[in-house]
C-alpha cells in the first residue's frame, strides 16, 4: 500500500493534462473552447473559465463545458478538489446578456434558462472559488455555489440585474441572503451595488482574501489542504453545511448526527483516531 503523499503525487503528478488531454475534456466539435482545465499537484483540478473577451459571461457553451469538466472530475479519481477561477481581467461579468436579449418568457421557461448550473451544487468534491475582479450577477452567483469562496484584494461582487430589468437567476437572492443577511442582500440587488473584498470578507461572503495575483495561489493551497482528507468525509461535510440553509435546525442536528455515525463505518475515522494515538499522520483511503 502506498503512503498518503505517494498516493496523492500519483493521482495528482505534476502539471499535466486530463487524461492526456492538454486542456481537460475536449469542446464539442466546432465549438469553440471556453474552459481551461488541467490537473496538478496534490490532485487539484484547476478549471478556468476562459472567455476573457467577453469578460468570461456565462454563455451555454461555457456552461456546458464547466458542467462537463466537473462531471468528468466527479468520477476521476485523480482528481480530490477543484480550484474554479476565470482566467483574464475577472471571475465572470455575469450570464450572458446578449444571449438572452432577445428570449421572451416562453423560451426562458421552457428552456429552463439557466437551471443547469444548479448541477455545480450537487457535486460531491470540494469546490473552492478564485474570484479576481469581477463577479457579477451570474458570476456571483457561480462564486457562491463553491464549498469555500475566496478572492483577491481588488475583488467586485455585485447582483446588477436590477439594472438590466432582471432578477439573479442562478440563485442570487438566495444564496446571497444566506451568505450576508437580508439588510446588504437587499442592498446589493436592489441597487446593484458592489461589495469590494474587504465587505465580502466582512460580510461572510467569502473566507479569505489575497494580494492581487495571488488569489489562484491561494486557492490552490487550500483545495490541496483539503484533498488531503477522507474524500467520503468532506462529502459528508459539504452535505451537512450545504443542509444547513435547506432545514430546520432540529433536521439538519438530525442530519449531522447519521452522518457523525456513519463515518463509524469508515476505514478512515478509525485510521484518523488510530493516528492521532499513535502520534503519526494519518493515511486516508477513501474508505
Ligand atoms: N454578457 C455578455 N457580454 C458581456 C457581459 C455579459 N454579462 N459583460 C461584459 N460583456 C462584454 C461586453 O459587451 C464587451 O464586449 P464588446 O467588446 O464586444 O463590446 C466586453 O465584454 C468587455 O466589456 P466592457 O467593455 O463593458 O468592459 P468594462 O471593463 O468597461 O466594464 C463591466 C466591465 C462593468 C463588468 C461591464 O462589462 C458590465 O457591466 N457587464 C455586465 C454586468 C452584468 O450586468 N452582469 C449581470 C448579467 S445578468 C445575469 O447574470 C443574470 C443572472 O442572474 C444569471
Amino acid at each position: 500500500m502506498l503512503a498518503l503523499g505517494a498516493r496523492l503525487a500519483r493521482a495528482g503528478g505534476a502539471r499535466r493534462g486530463l487524461r492526456g488531454l492538454a486542456g481537460g475534456t475536449p469542446a464539442p466539435p466546432g465549438e469553440e473552447r471556453m474552459v481551461a482545465a488541467e490537473v496538478v499537484e496534490g490532485g487539484v483540478g484547476v478549471l478556468r473559465l476562459d472567455r476573457p473577451k467577453a469578460l468570461n459571461a456565462l454563455c451555454g457553451p461555457l456552461m456546458r463545458q464547466v458542467l462537463g469538466q466537473m462531471r468528468a472530475w466527479e468520477v476521476d479519481p485523480a482528481v480530490r478538489a477543484v480550484v474554479l477561477a476565470g482566467k483574464g481581467k475577472c471571475f465572470a461579468a455575469g450570464a450572458d446578456i446578449k444571449e438572452m436579449a432577445a428570449l421572451d418568457f416562453p423560451e426562458a421557461h421552457k428552456g429552463a434558462l439557466l437551471e443547469a448550473w444548479d448541477e455545480m451544487s450537487r457535486l460531491k468534491k470540494p469546490v473552492v472559488g478564485a474570484v479576481h475582479g469581477y463577479a457579477l450577477g451570474g458570476g456571483c452567483e457561480l462564486a457562491m455555489m463553491c464549498d469555500l469562496l475566496v478572492c483577491s484584494e481588488e475583488a467586485k461582487f455585485g447582483q446588477p440585474e436590477i439594472l438590466l430589468g432582471t432578477i439573479p437567476g442562478m440563485g442570487g437572492t438566495q444564496r446571497l441572503t444566506r451568505a450576508v443577511g437580508k439588510a446588504l442582500a437587499m442592498d446589493m440587488c436592489l441597487t446593484g451595488r458592489r461589495l469590494g473584498a474587504e465587505e465580502a470578507l466582512r460580510s461572510g461572503l467569502v473566507s479569505r482574501v489575497f494580494p492581487t495575483g495571488e488569489h489562484e495561489e491561494g486557492a490552490l493551497a487550500l483545495a490541496r489542504e483539503v484533498a488531503k482528507f477522507s474524500l467520503p468525509v468532506a462529502a459528508m461535510v459539504k452535505e451537512c453545511v450545504n443542509s444547513a440553509h435547506e432545514l430546520s435546525l432540529a433536521e439538519g442536528l438530525r442530519l449531522e448526527k447519521r452522518q457523525f455515525w456513519s463515518t463509524f463505518a469508515l476505514d478512515d475515522r478509525k485510521e484518523g483516531m488510530t493516528a492521532f494515538a499513535e502520534k503519526r499522520p494519518a493515511d486516508f483511503r477513501d474508505r
